[in-house]
């Protein structure tokens, strides 16, 4: 395999060290001669970068690395774009889960009306990524892209531009099936899912290990500890997430057929989240007095003494993923991975633009969907509902509608009425003035 080159889009984020080192790992059969960091705030990804640096002088000092903010010497022939990138930073983050909260409703990352805020920051920023990457990079180049709120992102990516060559993706099912490895006793590799949703709203249906369903035992322990088990996903650990790998266990109790993604407790469970959270210290907080301060503390304490360990950042879900599915799409007989398509009648009962998340082979001839058929009523509800509300939300984005944006509040299931999306609307309009589109 000819060394290829990765772009990292949000070089200063902080999962750029546990990707870089996730590259490097698999130097053997995955040759990486050059990896460029592309951020728009120049001194956080250099910052970043100094530990980059001792990364790729720790694994592999041949690899090329170096930073910059030029989108022609960031993007030139690249064959792999990684994008990771957040718009509005942590603030903004702050901002959408402490608006929600204040009105009663959840703010989550990618959940109710915080993803959906997220969402209308974030779609024109990546469509700017996408039209630099077309002019630029090595004609068969493949975007992979984690930034968030996916779902949203990949369904106006979709409309926007659809013959990008982009595969949204995220590392939650990959966490949880971590997490079943441990469960089973088996190694991770070994499981193959059965899958069906949108990203963040999906169930498995089935879990293989070597051939043989393991479902059942699955289903027992989640029944009684949700995901909860001796070693979770390394980038899972803080309280909040044992809180919500526990979440699984009512979720199970209640609708037992299928084992749920933990992102659905913020549908299935909205109030008993904005009851449990803390208005004044949400996630966002968390993240920056956590992965983001033991990152940026580990940097000052290089500048002033030289010393580096690499504790301060996880490879996790999220390296491993990503690493594995670039080397995939140059092997025959890649592998099979839970991926964000669009839907062209996989899942038999939901429309065809829809953007779900199900299993695909991936090779270098690209992606072949798994074809998964009718599902049940209960789940198709679901998925419809949040479908329709992502792709209000889009449309409103598009036409600058604020009716638009508003049915796709009033839409979103985390929401109780319309005076309650309205209310958290206007708000949010207010503090986004510098990223939404305008709508009126
Ligand atoms: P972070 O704030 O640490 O890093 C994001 C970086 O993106 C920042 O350095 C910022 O300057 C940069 N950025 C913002 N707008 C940009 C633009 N237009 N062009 C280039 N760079 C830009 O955030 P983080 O916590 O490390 O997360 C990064 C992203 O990855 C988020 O969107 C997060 O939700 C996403 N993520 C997704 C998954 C998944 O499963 N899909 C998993 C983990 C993280
Ligand atoms: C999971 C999800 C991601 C999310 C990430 C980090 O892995 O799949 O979409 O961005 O967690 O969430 P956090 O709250 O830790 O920033
Ligand atoms: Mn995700």
């Amino acid at each position: 395999m000819n060394a290829k080159i990765i772009t990292i889009v949000g070089g200063g984020s902080t999962y750029t060290p546990g990707v870089v080192k996730a590259i490097l790992s698999k130097k053997d059969t995955f040759p990486v001669k050059e990896i460029r960091a592309y951020d728009i705030d120049e001194e956080r990804q250099n910052d970043v970068a100094i530990i980059v640096n001792e990364v790729v002088k720790a694994i592999c000092p041949e690899c090329k690395f170096f930073t910059t903010t030029d989108p022609k010497t960031a993007f030139e022939n690249t064959n792999f774009v990684f994008a990771q990138i957040r718009v509005g930073k942590y603030a903004m983050r702050e901002q959408d889960e402490k608006i929600a909260l204040k009105h009663g409703a959840v703010g989550q990352e990618t959940c109710g009306c915080g993803g959906l805020a997220y969402g209308l920051r974030t779609i024109y920023p990546m469509v700017e990524i996408l039209d630099m990457v077309e002019k630029y990079a090595a004609p068969n180049h493949w975007i992979l892209n984690y930034s968030n709120p996916a779902a949203i992102v990949a369904l106006a990516l979709k409309k926007l531009r659809p013959n990008a060559r982009i595969i949204n993706i995220c590392d939650m099912p990959v966490a949880i099936m971590n997490s079943m490895a441990d469960i089973l006793h088996c190694d991770p590799h070994d499981i193959k899912p059965d899958y069906f949703g949108l990203n963040h709203f999906g169930w498995f249906t089935n879990i293989w290990v070597n051939g043989e369903s393991r479902f059942a035992e699955l289903k027992q322990h989640a029944m009684q500890h949700g995901y909860l088990c001796d070693v979770p996903d390394e980038q899972h650990w803080e309280p909040s997430w044992v809180h919500t790998y526990g979440n699984v266990k009512p979720m199970m109790e209640r609708f037992p057929d299928y084992l749920p993604n933990t992102y659905l407790q913020y549908y299935l469970l909205s109030q008993d989240i904005v009851d449990d959270s803390n208005p004044d210290y949400t996630r966002a907080n968390e993240v920056m007095d956590g992965r983001e301060k033991t990152l940026f503390d580990a940097i000052k304490r290089y500048k002033e003494t030289g010393a580096y360990d690499d504790g301060m950042f996880v490879v996790g879900a999220h390296g491993t993923f990503i690493v594995d599915l670039a080397e995939s799409l140059c092997r025959e007989n890649g592998g099979r991975y839970l991926l964000i398509v669009k839907n062209e009648g996989a899942i038999a009962d939901l429309p065809d633009d829809a953007m779900v998340e199900i299993p695909c082979y991936v090779s270098p001839r690209g992606i072949e969907k798994i074809s998964i058929g009718h599902i049940p009523t209960f789940y198709k509800g679901m998925i419809e509902q949040q479908y329709a509300c992502e792709k209000c939300l889009v449309e409103g984005a598009m036409e600058n509608s604020y009716n638009k944006v508003l049915q796709a509040f009033t839409l979103n299931k985390t929401i109780k009425s319309s005076t309650q999306a309205k209310a958290i609307l206007d708000e949010m309009i207010i503090a986004n003035k510098a990223y939404w589109p305008e709508l009126k």
